[in-house]
């Protein structure tokens, strides 16, 4: 390279001052956002060299802007779309009224090129979520359509810095270009769009700036499409406090065990930087690929004078949650197939049985309950508070996210054990031939995709919905 390691260094520290660390978060005001999708260029620091990547965006950037409000806010945002395709915007994790969903078609006619939709609805939950679209999503959200959004909570913890923190992963050609190709079938029927190149704020080797002493509180989100990312901070110790916006007891995590994130997923920890001033940190990773390196934790030569770091963790209060009646419920199972090395023979698509050719030639590789995602029929119909349970079992050769919309579940027995007190979560990852059983309850009225969050599989099959009456 023509560049010296320094210039690399400096290169990267500028982009992390710039979009990656989000120093001055978008507070949303009280008049309505403006959201526009379309086109555009995104800086990337990878293999030590800046890239411009082709994206599609929210206003121009990826991730697109950070969203913050506060518990209790009302979001408003007007939404054009400035795309060659219509498309739509879901906000991951939150419980919006089913018609500001965004899950196109189910819940709204898409949102044709140059038109605007006003998405509205009251912030109740407290969290990290985040937003995307949801219309060809392996094609859109692969592109670079989703945001993160934080609605902070009424007391927020005592922290000296709140920072989000992206994990994706990018396809990228043999001469640093991040690739156009979307659709492969053959990714479709693996494990999904896996990229070379793994990113946290844009960059394959961060260098996340701390004082000693400092307590942050970090905001990871999985944005890939279909990546599974764990990671850990060595030399830290780290308190889980939420998991997909819900918080969690606080769960202290040694420096050696990974918190584990699948497509979709959000894990909120409070770090406290108590090693020495100067000293640098490895952010390691693991992938469905492989090992991997984040980038570096690197202290300033300096403490922070007055930083909150060894303070007692307080948990954050809980979001409202229904009741769920495990006794009483329905058990409805959930048989997850296809996909390569998989037994799937056949499934319905469109009311019709296809064999896998049939099935292949119409983009579709997976089935819940032998159907292809056709989305005629609901997996189950229930009425507002009644709980049901899913047994989920996944009978293929890989790893699915599955995810709910509008509605939060709790685990309550994998591979034949009870779980007790699992958190409430909106995904959950199951591995290959592993038997998952969930249960929620049904909140807005409505109809609630409920899919597999690495989107070729949903794109491929792994999709259906939940009807609430
Ligand atoms: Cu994050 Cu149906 O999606
Ligand atoms: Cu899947």
């Amino acid at each position: 390279y023509a560049v010296s390691r320094r210039t690399i260094l400096s290169g990267s520290g500028a982009l992390l001052a710039g979009a990656a660390l989000w120093p001055r978060p978008l507070q949303a005001a009280s008049a309505p956002y403006e959201l526009v999708a379309g086109t555009g260029r995104q800086r990337l620091a990878f293999d030590g060299a800046e890239r411009l990547a082709r994206t599609w965006c929210y206003n121009g950037t990826v991730p697109g802007p950070l969203l913050r409000y506060r518990v209790g806010d009302r979001l408003d945002v007007a939404f054009t779309n400035r795309l060659p395709e219509p498309t739509s915007v879901h906000w991951h994790g939150l419980r919006p009224p089913n018609a500001m969903d965004g899950a196109a078609p189910l819940t709204q006619p898409p949102v044709a090129p140059g038109e605007t939709m006003a998405y509205t609805f009251d912030l109740n939950d407290a969290g990290t979520f985040w937003y995307h679209t949801h219309f060809r999503s392996f094609n859109q959200q692969d592109r670079g359509l989703y945001g993160v959004l934080v609605v902070d909570e009424a007391e927020p913890p005592a922290v000296d810095r709140d920072l989000v923190l992206v994990l994706d992963d990018w396809v990228v050609d043999a001469a640093g270009r991040v690739s156009q190709t979307f659709g492969a079938i053959h990714e479709w029927a693996h494990a999904g769009r896996l990229g070379n190149v793994v990113t946290m704020n844009n960059a394959d080797d961060i260098r996340l700036p701390v004082r000693a002493g400092e307590r942050l509180r970090l905001r990871l989100v999985n944005v890939a499409n279909a990546q599974v990312f764990a990671l850990a901070f060595s030399g830290h110790e780290t308190v889980v406090i939420a998991e997909d916006g819900e918080p969690v007891p606080p769960r202290r995590q040694s420096d050696v065990e990974p918190l584990v994130l699948a497509p979709g997923q959000r894990v909120d920890v409070i770090l406290d930087a108590t090693a020495a001033p100067g000293s640098e940190h490895a952010i390691n990773g693991l992938t469905l690929t492989g090992e991997i390196s984040f980038g570096r934790v690197v202290y300033a030569g300096e403490a922070a004078p007055e930083g909150r770091s060894g303070g007692p963790v307080v948990p954050l209060a809980p979001n409202a949650r229904p009741t769920l009646d495990l006794e009483g419920a329905r058990r409805i199972p959930l048989a997850m197939e296809g996909g390569a090395m998989g037994r799937m023979r056949g499934a319905v698509l469109g009311g019709t049985m296809m064999n896998m050719r049939e099935l292949v030639s119409n983009g579709r590789v997976w089935a819940l309950n032998g159907v292809a995602g056709d989305m005629a029929e609901p997996l189950v119909t229930l009425k507002g508070g009644e709980t049901v349970i899913v047994e989920m079992t996944n009978d293929t050769a890989f790893p699915h996210a599955m995810h709910l919309h509008g509605m939060h579940f709790r685990e309550v027995e994998r591979e034949g054990r009870t779980v007790t007190d699992a958190p409430w979560r909106d995904t959950v990852l199951m591995g290959a031939g592993e038997r998952v059983v969930i249960a929620f309850a049904g909140e807005g009225p409505g109809r609630w995709m409920f899919h597999c969050h690495m989107i070729e599989h949903m794109a491929g099959g792994m999709m259906t919905f939940v009807e609430v009456e």
